[in-house]
C-alpha cells in the first residue's frame, strides 16, 4: 500500500480476499442489471434530479446483503440505500448502476462500481461494465487488472504515453453541465488545445483513461460512490486521479483522470479564471 497506510489493520491475504469478493459481487450485480437492460423501466426521480430504477435497487440490495452476510462488522455506503456503520476499518462504497441515464436508454456504457476504503483511505475497487463485458479492478500498489471484452483472463491496464495535449482525447460526462460549471471556460480552452473532445462519460470515461484509450476525463460533479473505485483504478494504471483542486481524493466532489503526463497542464487550463 502507498505510504504503508491503506492496508493497515488488514493483512495482505485478507485484502486480496476482499478484492476477489468485490469482483465477484460486481459480476453478480451486473447480471441483475442485464435482466432489465433494454426494457423500458419505470424510474423514480431522486432529490438530485437523477433517476433510480428497480434495477439499481435490486443490484445494491444484493451487494449489501452479501457484504453484510460475510463481513457484518464492515461499513457500507451505497448510492441508493445510504450508510451503515460498523466497527471494522473497512468501508465498502457502492454504486449499483453508474450511468443510469444511459442504462435506461439501452446504451451499454454503464457500470457497477465498488470501492473499498481502509481506515478512510482508498484501498482498491472494481468497475464492471456488464453490457460491454469489460471489468477493471485495482488494489493500491498492486496494479490494475483489466478483463477486456470477451476475455476470460486479465491483462495489466496501462494509461497511454501521450505527452502533449495536442494528441490527447478529452472526455466529460455532460458537455452542458461542465460548460455551466465553475470550470466551463477552462473546459472550452482545453477543448481548443486537444486533438479530440467527446462526451463518453460516467465511469466509462475513466475506464478509457485507465486502459490507454483516452488521455483526459473531467467530471465537475462526482459523488464518493462514483469516484471510489476510479481513484485506485486510474492511479494503479499509471495515471492520476484528483479533484479539480489537484487533491488525490474521492471526497472532493469532482474528478479529473489523466494519463499522468498531462495532468498538471489539464488542471492549470481548467482552473484558468477560477
Ligand atoms: P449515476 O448514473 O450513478 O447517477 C457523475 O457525472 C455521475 O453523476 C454520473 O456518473 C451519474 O451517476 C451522475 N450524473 C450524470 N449526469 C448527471 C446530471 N446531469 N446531474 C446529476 N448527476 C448526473
Ligand atoms: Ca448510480
Amino acid at each position: 500500500m502507498r505510504g504503508g497506510g491503506a492496508e493497515e489493520g488488514l493483512v495482505r491475504n485478507e485484502f486480496a480476499d476482499l478484492m476477489e469478493l468485490a469482483r465477484g459481487l460486481a459480476l453478480r450485480a451486473g447480471e441483475i442489471t442485464l435482466k432489465y437492460f433494454g426494457e423500458v423501466l419505470v424510474a423514480d426521480e431522486k432529490a438530485d434530479g437523477t433517476p433510480v430504477t428497480r434495477a439499481d435497487r435490486e443490484a445494491e440490495t444484493l451487494l449489501r446483503s452479501e457484504i453484510r452476510r460475510l463481513y457484518p462488522d464492515h461499513s457500507i455506503l451505497g448510492e441508493e440505500f445510504g450508510e451503515h456503520t460498523g466497527p471494522a476499518p473497512v468501508r465498502w462504497i457502492l454504486d449499483p448502476i453508474d450511468g443510469t441515464l444511459a442504462f435506461r436508454r439501452g446504451i451499454p456504457r454503464y457500470a457497477v462500481l465498488i470501492g473499498i476504503e481502509i481506515e478512510g483511505e482508498p484501498g482498491g475497487g472494481g468497475a464492471h461494465f456488464p453490457a460491454l463485458d469489460e471489468t477493471v479492478t485495482a488494489a493500491r500498489d498492486e496494479g490494475c487488472n483489466w478483463w477486456p471484452r470477451g476475455s476470460g483472463s486479465s491483462v495489466s491496464a496501462r494509461v497511454s504515453e501521450v505527452g502533449n495535449l495536442e494528441n490527447a482525447l478529452a472526455l466529460t460526462t455532460d458537455p452542458e453541465r461542465i460548460s455551466v460549471s465553475a470550470v466551463g471556460s477552462g473546459w472550452r480552452s482545453l477543448g481548443g488545445r486537444v486533438e479530440l473532445v467527446r462526451g463518453w462519460g460516467d465511469a466509462y470515461g475513466h475506464l478509457l483513461v485507465a486502459t490507454g484509450r483516452a488521455e483526459v476525463m473531467v467530471d465537475p460533479s462526482l459523488s464518493p460512490w462514483d469516484a471510489a473505485p476510479l481513484l485506485p483504478i486510474v492511479t494503479e494504471s499509471g495515471g492520476r486521479f484528483t479533484d479539480l483542486q489537484g487533491n488525490e481524493t474521492i471526497h472532493g466532489g469532482s474528478g479529473v483522470s489523466t494519463n499522468g503526463r498531462v495532468h498538471q497542464a489539464v488542471l492549470d487550463i481548467l482552473r484558468e479564471g477560477v
